[in-house]
């Protein structure tokens, strides 16, 4: 009935219909094309270098670039390779970029515990031929971005650079893997970068001792109250508590078997079919435990756990700014890796 109605009302007054049907149109196309201007327009500052011509130029010296876009393009890494946003000087009209921080955990590793030999021969909590391969892959996506562009010296110039790793295995052979990406060429095939680390006990800044600490001990024990009376079950199963979740599938599996399990499926290690199923599950609730653990919605852990690397990330950039304005030279790229581990575990996996 309604319907029918509306034809028929319709059908008294066409042309003021069309009439609103094509200012409709008109305001519709002034709208996406407004919309288009705003999406596609360029806002860069105009520059004196042309940063296009800059790429494609050392992107054709570069046999590696060519050959590693497919990669990228699987990765869904995104280069920024249109305008480049960095910062103007008053000294130096000419945008460029003076310095540059990258920071990453490590590639795909296996299980810390119940490592099967058969699929993780170099041992528990090592990286995998997967983690190298997308390590180096990441070298690929920096050489594109900072070597490629004519940032860093593509021979490798160390005093550049600083690479500056925390002591556990993982974390380092991560870094030799993406270095070895990011400068490895058909004639250079040897070559990598120096890359730094500190005895863990003595490493404040990747490392920092919070647990010998009483106001991070406090603000933990506030966090999940069980943690330090309860001796004799798992830290992963009292903080998962603490996070206040409970999910049926750990009454399956335990909590702590969930690093074994996320790792087997990520390198292609056959788990059973449950654990498939309820991978991504398993993921969600196992990452409950770790941000409990690593503090995430609670600043005062967040400050003592990453505090430190933060204040010098800051000071790295003020250094790097204030040697700019000197015309000094100095460093220009630092990368740092970390990871948190078990309280008790300080050693080199
Ligand atoms: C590109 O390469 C040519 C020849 O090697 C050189 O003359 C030119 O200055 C380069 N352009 C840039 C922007 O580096
Ligand atoms: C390790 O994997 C192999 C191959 O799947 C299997 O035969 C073996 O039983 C596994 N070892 C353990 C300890 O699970
Ligand atoms: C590295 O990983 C990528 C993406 O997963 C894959 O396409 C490529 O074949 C791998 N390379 C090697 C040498 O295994
Ligand atoms: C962890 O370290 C403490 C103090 O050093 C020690 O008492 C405790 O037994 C260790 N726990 C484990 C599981 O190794």
């Amino acid at each position: 009935m309604d319907v029918k109605s509306a034809k028929q009302s319709g059908k008294h007054i066409p042309g003021k219909r069309f009439r609103y049907m094509i200012m409709f149109i008109l305001l519709s196309a002034f709208v996406i094309a407004i919309a288009l201007f705003l999406l596609f327009y360029d806002y860069s500052e105009p520059s004196d270098i042309n940063p296009q011509a800059h790429l494609a130029n050392s992107t054709t010296k570069d046999p590696f670039i060519s050959s590693t876009k497919t990669h990228e393009k699987s990765t869904k890494v995104h280069v920024h390779t249109s305008s480049t946003p960095y910062p103007v000087t008053q000294t130096n009209p000419i945008r460029r970029l003076i310095f540059a921080h990258t920071i990453f955990r490590h590639g795909s590793r296996a299980p810390s515990k119940n490592a099967n030999n058969t699929y993780y021969p170099r041992g528990r909590g090592q990286l995998t031929d997967r983690g190298y391969n997308h390590s180096f892959m990441l070298g690929r996506f920096l050489k594109k971005r900072y070597v490629g562009t004519g940032f860093l010296s593509d021979f490798m110039k160390p005093s550049e650079m600083e690479w500056r790793f925390r002591a556990v295995e993982r974390c380092l052979a991560t870094a030799s893997a993406v270095a070895a990406g990011m400068f490895k060429t058909e004639e250079r095939k040897w070559l990598t970068v120096p890359i730094t680390t500190n005895h863990a006990n003595q490493d404040k800044l990747l490392n920092t001792p919070v647990h010998s600490c009483d106001i991070f001990e406090s603000a933990m024990e506030k966090a999940c109250p069980n943690l330090e009376a309860d001796n004799h079950r798992d830290e992963s199963a009292i903080m998962y508590e603490c996070a206040g979740s409970n999910h049926p599938i750990f009454q399956k599996i335990s909590i702590d078997d969930s690093d074994k399990y996320i790792n087997d499926y990520k390198n292609n290690v056959p788990v059973p079919d449950f654990i498939c199923e309820n991978i991504e599950v398993i993921s969600e609730e196992y990452m409950k435990y770790r941000n409990l653990k690593n503090g995430i919605g609670k600043p005062v852990i967040i400050k003592f756990r990453f505090g430190v690397l933060i204040d010098t990330l800051l000071e790295n950039l003020k250094t790097a700014w204030t040697n700019n304005l000197a015309n000094k030279e100095s460093l220009k790229f630092k990368v740092y890796s970390t990871l948190v581990l078990k309280k008790n575990q300080t050693t080199m996996q």
